[in-house]
Protein backbone atom coordinates (compact mmCIF):
# COMPACT_ATOMS: atom_id res chain seq x y z
CA UNK A 1 0.00 0.00 0.00
CA UNK A 2 3.07 2.51 -0.09
CA UNK A 3 2.14 3.51 -3.50
CA UNK A 4 -0.80 5.70 -1.49
CA UNK A 5 -0.72 9.36 -0.85
CA UNK A 6 -4.16 9.49 0.62
CA UNK A 7 -6.23 6.63 2.08
CA UNK A 8 -9.53 8.76 3.67
CA UNK A 9 -12.24 6.46 5.09
CA UNK A 10 -15.43 7.73 6.49
CA UNK A 11 -14.37 11.44 6.53
CA UNK A 12 -17.04 13.68 7.51
CA UNK A 13 -16.95 17.08 8.10
CA UNK A 14 -20.10 19.26 9.77
CA UNK A 15 -19.80 22.59 11.37
CA UNK A 16 -22.63 23.62 13.61
CA UNK A 17 -24.95 26.31 12.91
CA UNK A 18 -27.83 27.82 15.61
CA UNK A 19 -27.14 24.61 18.15
CA UNK A 20 -27.37 22.39 14.61
CA UNK A 21 -25.03 20.33 12.99
CA UNK A 22 -24.62 21.39 9.43
CA UNK A 23 -23.06 18.41 7.63
CA UNK A 24 -20.40 20.06 4.95
CA UNK A 25 -18.81 16.34 4.12
CA UNK A 26 -20.26 12.76 4.19
CA UNK A 27 -18.86 9.42 4.32
CA UNK A 28 -16.05 10.08 2.48
CA UNK A 29 -14.13 7.24 0.77
CA UNK A 30 -11.09 7.25 -1.30
CA UNK A 31 -7.94 6.78 -2.30
CA UNK A 32 -5.17 8.87 -4.31
CA UNK A 33 -1.98 7.27 -5.54
CA UNK A 34 1.39 8.71 -5.57
CA UNK A 35 2.49 10.80 -8.29
CA UNK A 36 -1.65 11.52 -9.04
CA UNK A 37 -3.04 14.77 -11.09
CA UNK A 38 -6.35 14.52 -10.12
CA UNK A 39 -9.25 17.03 -9.24
CA UNK A 40 -12.22 16.94 -7.60
CA UNK A 41 -14.69 19.61 -9.56
CA UNK A 42 -18.51 20.05 -8.49
CA UNK A 43 -21.13 23.10 -7.83
CA UNK A 44 -19.96 25.59 -5.28
CA UNK A 45 -21.04 24.94 -1.60
CA UNK A 46 -20.41 21.13 -2.50
CA UNK A 47 -17.49 21.20 0.34
CA UNK A 48 -14.29 20.97 -2.13
CA UNK A 49 -12.44 23.90 -0.42
CA UNK A 50 -13.07 21.75 3.18
CA UNK A 51 -11.51 18.51 1.71
CA UNK A 52 -8.46 20.47 -0.02
CA UNK A 53 -8.13 22.08 3.27
CA UNK A 54 -8.29 18.35 5.41
CA UNK A 55 -5.84 16.84 2.93
CA UNK A 56 -3.29 19.50 3.77
CA UNK A 57 -3.98 18.83 6.95
CA UNK A 58 -5.22 22.57 7.96
CA UNK A 59 -8.62 21.91 9.01
CA UNK A 60 -9.24 18.42 11.45
CA UNK A 61 -12.59 16.21 9.47
CA UNK A 62 -15.49 15.69 11.87
CA UNK A 63 -15.24 11.76 11.60
CA UNK A 64 -13.57 9.47 10.80
CA UNK A 65 -9.42 8.49 9.42
CA UNK A 66 -6.93 9.65 7.06
CA UNK A 67 -4.12 8.22 5.99
CA UNK A 68 -1.35 10.40 4.27
CA UNK A 69 1.56 8.61 3.24
CA UNK A 70 0.54 5.12 5.47
CA UNK A 71 0.10 8.05 9.12
CA UNK A 72 -3.20 8.22 10.25
CA UNK A 73 -2.74 11.84 10.29
CA UNK A 74 -5.04 12.49 12.81
CA UNK A 75 -4.65 10.58 15.88
CA UNK A 76 -0.69 12.72 15.44
CA UNK A 77 -0.51 15.86 18.00
CA UNK A 78 -0.32 19.87 16.30
CA UNK A 79 2.72 19.45 16.22
CA UNK A 80 3.80 17.10 13.82
CA UNK A 81 0.91 17.67 11.76
CA UNK A 82 2.57 20.97 11.13
CA UNK A 83 5.87 19.37 10.52
CA UNK A 84 4.28 17.00 8.28
CA UNK A 85 2.95 19.60 6.61
CA UNK A 86 5.50 21.64 6.40
CA UNK A 87 7.95 19.31 5.29
CA UNK A 88 5.27 17.19 2.74
CA UNK A 89 2.47 19.59 1.55
CA UNK A 90 2.33 22.81 -0.51
CA UNK A 91 -0.97 24.35 -0.58
CA UNK A 92 -2.07 26.99 -3.22
CA UNK A 93 -4.67 28.80 -1.74
CA UNK A 94 -8.02 30.69 -3.73
CA UNK A 95 -7.05 33.80 -1.93
CA UNK A 96 -3.28 33.16 -2.53
CA UNK A 97 -2.65 34.36 1.38
CA UNK A 98 0.70 36.05 0.20
CA UNK A 99 2.43 38.52 3.08
CA UNK A 100 1.57 42.02 1.63
CA UNK A 101 4.98 43.68 3.34
CA UNK A 102 6.89 41.12 1.96
CA UNK A 103 8.24 41.27 -1.12
CA UNK A 104 7.61 38.69 -4.19
CA UNK A 105 11.32 36.56 -3.63
CA UNK A 106 10.74 36.67 0.12
CA UNK A 107 6.97 35.30 0.02
CA UNK A 108 8.21 33.15 -2.56
CA UNK A 109 10.79 31.68 -0.02
CA UNK A 110 9.23 32.10 3.05
CA UNK A 111 8.90 28.79 4.27
CA UNK A 112 12.62 27.32 3.38
CA UNK A 113 15.06 28.59 6.35
CA UNK A 114 12.36 26.02 8.70
CA UNK A 115 13.31 23.38 5.51
CA UNK A 116 17.20 24.10 6.77
CA UNK A 117 18.35 26.24 3.79
CA UNK A 118 20.63 28.79 4.08
CA UNK A 119 19.87 31.89 2.30
CA UNK A 120 21.52 31.76 -0.03
CA UNK A 121 20.27 28.16 -1.32
CA UNK A 122 16.54 29.98 -0.27
CA UNK A 123 17.34 32.46 -2.62
CA UNK A 124 18.35 30.44 -5.10
CA UNK A 125 15.66 28.22 -5.13
CA UNK A 126 13.43 31.17 -5.09
CA UNK A 127 14.63 32.78 -8.44
CA UNK A 128 14.96 29.22 -10.06
CA UNK A 129 10.85 28.42 -9.54
CA UNK A 130 9.72 32.78 -10.02
CA UNK A 131 11.47 32.47 -13.13
CA UNK A 132 9.45 29.15 -14.07
CA UNK A 133 6.44 31.26 -13.27
CA UNK A 134 7.64 34.24 -15.64
CA UNK A 135 8.27 36.60 -12.46
CA UNK A 136 11.72 37.18 -13.06
CA UNK A 137 11.31 40.43 -13.14
CA UNK A 138 9.46 41.07 -9.84
CA UNK A 139 11.34 39.79 -7.66
CA UNK A 140 11.34 42.42 -5.47
CA UNK A 141 7.89 44.24 -5.98
CA UNK A 142 5.11 43.51 -2.99
CA UNK A 143 1.97 41.78 -4.48
CA UNK A 144 -0.40 44.80 -4.29
CA UNK A 145 1.87 45.80 -7.67
CA UNK A 146 1.05 42.60 -9.13
CA UNK A 147 -1.86 41.89 -11.25
CA UNK A 148 -4.18 39.42 -10.05
CA UNK A 149 -2.49 36.66 -11.99
CA UNK A 150 0.91 37.19 -11.19
CA UNK A 151 -0.35 36.83 -7.45
CA UNK A 152 -1.18 33.37 -8.36
CA UNK A 153 1.79 32.48 -9.75
CA UNK A 154 3.63 33.99 -6.65
CA UNK A 155 1.47 31.38 -4.64
CA UNK A 156 2.39 28.63 -7.25
CA UNK A 157 5.86 29.52 -6.79
CA UNK A 158 5.62 29.61 -3.23
CA UNK A 159 4.20 25.75 -3.21
CA UNK A 160 6.44 25.06 -5.96
CA UNK A 161 9.60 26.22 -4.25
CA UNK A 162 9.98 23.70 -1.30
CA UNK A 163 9.51 20.66 -3.93
CA UNK A 164 6.96 19.23 -2.12
CA UNK A 165 5.88 15.88 -2.02
CA UNK A 166 1.70 16.76 -2.71
CA UNK A 167 0.84 19.95 -4.04
CA UNK A 168 -3.07 20.91 -3.07
CA UNK A 169 -4.59 23.92 -5.43
CA UNK A 170 -7.76 25.40 -4.91
CA UNK A 171 -9.01 26.40 -8.44
CA UNK A 172 -5.57 27.16 -9.30
CA UNK A 173 -6.33 28.68 -12.88
CA UNK A 174 -9.52 30.38 -12.52
CA UNK A 175 -8.14 33.82 -12.08
CA UNK A 176 -5.58 33.34 -14.95
CA UNK A 177 -6.32 33.74 -18.93
CA UNK A 178 -5.90 31.11 -20.94
CA UNK A 179 -2.38 31.94 -22.04
CA UNK A 180 -0.92 31.83 -18.43
CA UNK A 181 -3.12 28.97 -17.30
CA UNK A 182 -1.49 26.40 -20.22
CA UNK A 183 1.70 27.47 -19.21
CA UNK A 184 0.66 26.63 -15.55
CA UNK A 185 -0.47 23.71 -16.29
CA UNK A 186 2.06 22.60 -18.27
CA UNK A 187 4.50 23.80 -15.44
CA UNK A 188 2.73 21.44 -13.19
CA UNK A 189 2.79 18.43 -15.16
CA UNK A 190 6.34 19.10 -15.50
CA UNK A 191 6.83 18.97 -11.83
CA UNK A 192 4.90 16.24 -11.87
CA UNK A 193 7.18 14.11 -14.39
CA UNK A 194 10.19 15.51 -13.16
CA UNK A 195 9.91 15.24 -9.31
CA UNK A 196 7.02 12.96 -9.09
CA UNK A 197 5.21 15.68 -7.28
CA UNK A 198 1.48 14.99 -6.74
CA UNK A 199 -0.97 17.41 -7.84
CA UNK A 200 -4.58 17.47 -6.42
CA UNK A 201 -6.94 20.32 -7.70
CA UNK A 202 -10.52 21.51 -7.12
CA UNK A 203 -11.55 23.36 -10.23
CA UNK A 204 -14.31 24.11 -12.69
CA UNK A 205 -12.05 24.64 -15.44
CA UNK A 206 -12.60 22.44 -18.43
CA UNK A 207 -9.36 22.71 -19.41
CA UNK A 208 -7.60 21.73 -16.68
CA UNK A 209 -10.01 18.73 -16.08
CA UNK A 210 -8.82 17.49 -19.26
CA UNK A 211 -5.20 17.08 -18.04
CA UNK A 212 -6.55 15.16 -15.09
CA UNK A 213 -5.91 10.97 -15.05
CA UNK A 214 -8.69 10.86 -12.09
CA UNK A 215 -11.99 13.05 -11.40
CA UNK A 216 -13.73 12.93 -8.77
CA UNK A 217 -17.27 14.38 -8.84
CA UNK A 218 -18.18 15.98 -5.39
CA UNK A 219 -22.13 16.79 -4.92
CA UNK A 220 -23.74 17.47 -1.23
CA UNK A 221 -20.68 16.78 0.27
CA UNK A 222 -20.56 13.00 -1.71
CA UNK A 223 -18.09 11.04 -4.21
CA UNK A 224 -21.19 10.49 -6.84
CA UNK A 225 -18.72 9.48 -9.31
CA UNK A 226 -15.14 8.63 -10.33
CA UNK A 227 -13.62 9.24 -13.59
CA UNK A 228 -10.42 7.41 -14.77
CA UNK A 229 -8.80 8.75 -17.91
N1 LIG B 1 -16.61 26.11 9.77
C1 LIG B 1 -17.62 26.47 8.97
N2 LIG B 1 -18.57 27.32 9.42
C2 LIG B 1 -19.58 27.66 8.62
N3 LIG B 1 -19.77 27.23 7.36
C3 LIG B 1 -18.86 26.39 6.87
C4 LIG B 1 -17.75 25.96 7.63
N4 LIG B 1 -17.02 25.13 6.87
C5 LIG B 1 -17.66 25.03 5.68
N5 LIG B 1 -18.78 25.78 5.68
C6 LIG B 1 -19.77 25.86 4.58
O1 LIG B 1 -19.75 24.61 3.93
C7 LIG B 1 -20.06 24.75 2.57
C8 LIG B 1 -19.01 24.09 1.69
O2 LIG B 1 -17.92 24.95 1.60
P1 LIG B 1 -16.64 24.83 0.65
O3 LIG B 1 -15.82 23.72 1.15
O4 LIG B 1 -16.04 26.18 0.65
O5 LIG B 1 -17.28 24.46 -0.75
P2 LIG B 1 -16.72 24.71 -2.24
O6 LIG B 1 -15.27 24.95 -2.14
O7 LIG B 1 -17.09 23.46 -2.98
O8 LIG B 1 -17.45 25.89 -2.79
C9 LIG B 1 -20.23 26.23 2.31
O9 LIG B 1 -21.59 26.53 2.34
C10 LIG B 1 -19.49 26.85 3.49
O10 LIG B 1 -19.97 28.11 3.79
MG1 LIG C 1 -14.12 26.52 -2.77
Amino acid sequence: MDNLLYEAKDLQYSYSWNQKKVPVLNHLNFSIKKESFCCFVGPSGTGKTTLLNILGLIENPTNGKLLFCGQDVFQNSERQKEKLRLEKVGFIFQSFYLIPTLTVLENTIYFLPSLGYSNQEAERAGKEVLDLMGLSEHLSKKPLELSGGQRQRVAIARAFAKKPLVILADEPTANLDSDTSEKIIRAFKDLQRNEKTSFIFSTHDQHLMSYAREIFHLKDGAITKKDIL
